[in-house]
C-alpha cells in the first residue's frame, strides 16, 4: 500500500464512551434516572481516565501513530463558569503521554455528552450556548494548544439531522435504536432546572443528540465557529475542524434528487460554518440507498452489524471522494464496525483502506485514518454490548487484550511509517 508520509494511522474514542465516571455530564444523569432508556449506565467504562498511559503505550507498541481521544468538558467545566485545574492538569498528562509514546493526539473538544448544566439551560437549542462552549474551548486551548497538532471543535454536528430523518420515518439506514433513544429520555425527574435569571430555560431534557431542530442547527454551527475563533486566538499553530457522519447516500433510479436532499442535509449545509477550517474529520460506517419513496430496506440478504446496519466498508471511500467537493483536507476521524466477529472486522479495514488508498491515487486529500474504536466501550444507549473495539476489555478486571485487527492495522501503520 503506499500511503503518503506522515499519514495519521490510529483509532477514535469518546471520553464518556471510556473514561468512566463522567458525574457531572448530562448522560450520566440520564442513565441514573427512573426508567433511563440506557440499557446500563456506563460506570467505570474502561476506567480510561486512570489508565491512560498504560492504553497510549499499548497503541504504539501496536503500531499506530495517532490517537483521537476527547478532553471532556463536563469534567473541565463541571459547573458553568468554574475551570478546572485539576481536570486540565489531567489531559495535559494524556497529551504529554502520547507526544512521548510518539502518538500524535487528535483532540475532540465535544463528543455527544455535556455539563450536566448546560443540559439545565436548554442545551444545543439554548442561543446561549456558543458563547458557554467557545469560553471553555478558549480555556482549553490557552492551557494546552501548546500540545494539541489537531482539534475537531464538535463531534458529528449533523447528527441531529440523521436522527431528525429517522425519526421522521425516512430510513433505518444507520443505528435507528441508537439515535432514536436519547429522543425520550426516560420518565424520571432530572434535577430542577436552575438556570439563572437572564437565561431561557428549556423544559425538556435536551442533549446534543436530541438537537435537531433549525434552532439547534443554528446553535450547533455558531458554536463552531465561534469555536474555531477563539481556538485561533490563542493557538494559531492548532488545526482546526468539525467532523460530520457521512453516509455513503446512494440514489436508486427514480431517487436521485431525494437521495441529493439527504446529502445537502448531511453535508453541504454545513459548508458555510466549515469555510475557513483547516481540515474536515469524515466519520463513516455504511451506505444508506434512496428511491423516490425515501430510505430503502437493507438490500436482500445483506450482512448485518450488531448495530443493525449493512456491512459496507466500501461506503469510505466513495463518501471521501464526494466530500473533498469541499475543498479543505479530509482526515477520517471515524470508520468502524459492531461485531464478535474480529475477522469480519479485519475485512472492513482491509476494504475500507483499498477505497482510502484508491482515493489518494486519484489525488483525494485525506490525511489520516483513525479506526473507530480503540478499545471496547460504552456504546451509548446500547451499553457495552456493541464490539467495536480493537482490543478487548474484561471490565471486571479492566485487562485489555489486542485483538486480530489491532495487529492487523498497526502492521499497516508500520510499514507505511517506514515507507
Ligand atoms: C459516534 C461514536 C459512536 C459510533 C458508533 C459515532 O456516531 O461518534 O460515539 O460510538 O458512531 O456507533
Amino acid at each position: 500500500m503506499s500511503f503518503p508520509d506522515g499519514f495519521l494511522w490510529g483509532s477514535a474514542t469518546a471520553a464518556h464512551q471510556i473514561e468512566g465516571n463522567n458525574l457531572a455530564s448530562d448522560f450520566w444523569a440520564l442513565e441514573h434516572v427512573a426508567n433511563s432508556r440506557f440499557a446500563e449506565p456506563s460506570g467505570d467504562a474502561c476506567d480510561h481516565y486512570r489508565l491512560f498511559r498504560q492504553d497510549i503505550a499499548l497503541m504504539a507498541e501496536l503500531g499506530l501513530n495517532s490517537f483521537r481521544f476527547t478532553i471532556e468538558w463536563a469534567r473541565v467545566e463541571p459547573e458553568d463558569g468554574f475551570h478546572s485545574a485539576a481536570a486540565i492538569a489531567h489531559y495535559r498528562d494524556v497529551l504529554e503521554a502520547c507526544h512521548a509514546a510518539g502518538v500524535v493526539p487528535v483532540v475532540t473538544l465535544h463528543h455527544f455528552s455535556s455539563p450536566n448544566w448546560l443540559m439545565k439551560l436548554g442545551s444545543w437549542e439554548y442561543a446561549g450556548t456558543p458563547e458557554r462552549f467557545a469560553a471553555y474551548c478558549r480555556t482549553v486551548m490557552t492551557e494546552l494548544g501548546d500540545l494539541i497538532p489537531y482539534v475537531c471543535t464538535i463531534n458529528e454536528a449533523n447528527i441531529g439531522r440523521v436522527i431528525r430523518r429517522i425519526i421522521a420515518g425516512g430510513g433505518e439506514g444507520r443505528r435507528a435504536p441508537v439515535e432514536q433513544a436519547p429522543v425520550g429520555l426516560g420518565d424520571g425527574p432530572v434535577e430542577a432546572p436552575a438556570a439563572r435569571a437572564d437565561e431561557k430555560v428549556s423544559g425538556g431534557q435536551t442533549i446534543f443528540l436530541s438537537a435537531f431542530t433549525d434552532e439547534a442547527f443554528d446553535v450547533i454551527t455558531r458554536a463552531h465557529v465561534a469555536a474555531r475563533e477563539a481556538i485561533r486566538e490563542v493557538s494559531p499553530n492548532s488545526k482546526v475542524g468539525i467532523t460530520l457522519a457521512l453516509q455513503d447516500v446512494q440514489a436508486l433510479p427514480g431517487g436521485e434528487k431525494a437521495a441529493d436532499a439527504v446529502w445537502a442535509e448531511l453535508f453541504e449545509d454545513f459548508l458555510p460554518a466549515m469555510a475557513g477550517d483547516d481540515f474536515v474529520g469524515v466519520q463513516n460506517y455504511s451506505r444508506i440507498r434512496v428511491g423516490a419513496d425515501g430510505v430503502a430496506p437493507l438490500p436482500e440478504g445483506a450482512e448485518v452489524t450488531q448495530m443493525g446496519y449493512e456491512f459496507y466498508p466500501e461506503a469510505l471511500g466513495n463518501v471521501l471522494r464526494r466530500a473533498a467537493s469541499a475543498g479543505l483536507p479530509m482526515m477520517v476521524t471515524e470508520n468502524g464496525i459492531a461485531t464478535d466477529d474480529d475477522a469480519r472486522r479485519v475485512e472492513f479495514i482491509r476494504l475500507a483502506l483499498d477505497g482510502v488508498e484508491r482515493c489518494l491515487a486519484d489525488g483525494v486529500d485525506v490525511r489520516g485514518y483513525l479506526h473507530w474504536t480503540t478499545l471496547d466501550n460504552f456504546e451509548w444507549m446500547h451499553g457495552f454490548k456493541p464490539k467495536f473495539g480493537l482490543i478487548a476489555v474484561d471490565r471486571a478486571t479492566q485487562r485489555r487484550t489486542p485483538k486480530d485487527s489491532a495487529r492487523y492495522l498497526g502492521a499497516i501503520a508500520r510499514r507505511n511509517a517506514l515507507g
